[in-house]
């Protein structure tokens, strides 16, 4: 079974992204398969964990927007049992974006969405 850890905190400057920097890489190195989803905009878990943001053509964000599906996100083995879903800048307008997509639709992509990372999630973690 697959544990979701969230590093989550309203206050700024605590060392979310360094400890979700680490503690991934960690896990990772400890043999876990890890799958790191960065759902800040500004992105330093990404570039912190190898990826170049320039590079990048597809991000949680068109993923939340419904765009894309997982596997166009999944920045697989950028380090050795650690892939990555990268972000971008443009998910800081997503919750603008979403005001005007219906609520029913919006949230079921939402759903649809998160159900489909899990189940990548638990799909890693069972392949080991
Ligand atoms: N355990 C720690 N001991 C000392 N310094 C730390 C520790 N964890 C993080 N820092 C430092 O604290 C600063 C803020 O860390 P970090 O960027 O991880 O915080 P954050 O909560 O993600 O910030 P933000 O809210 O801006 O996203 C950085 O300079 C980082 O190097
Ligand atoms: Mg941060």
């Amino acid at each position: 079974m697959g544990r979701v850890i969230a590093v989550a905190n309203q206050k700024g400057g605590v060392g979310k992204t360094t400890t979700a920097i680490n503690l991934s890489a960690c896990l990772a190195e400890k043999g876990q398969k890890v799958l790191a989803i960065d759902m800040d905009p500004q992105g330093n878990m990404t570039s912190g964990l190898g990826i170049d943001k320039d590079e990048v053509e597809k991000n949680i964000y068109d993923l939340m927007i419904g765009q894309v599906g997982v596997e166009e996100v999944l920045q697989k083995e950028a380090i050795e049992n650690l892939d990555i879903i990268p972000t971008s800048i443009d998910l800081s307008a997503a919750e603008i974006e979403l005001i005007g997509v219906d609520d029913k639709e919006s949230s079921e992509t939402l759903l649809h969405q998160s159900k489909t990372i899990m189940s990548i999630l638990l799909l890693i973690v069972h392949h080991r």
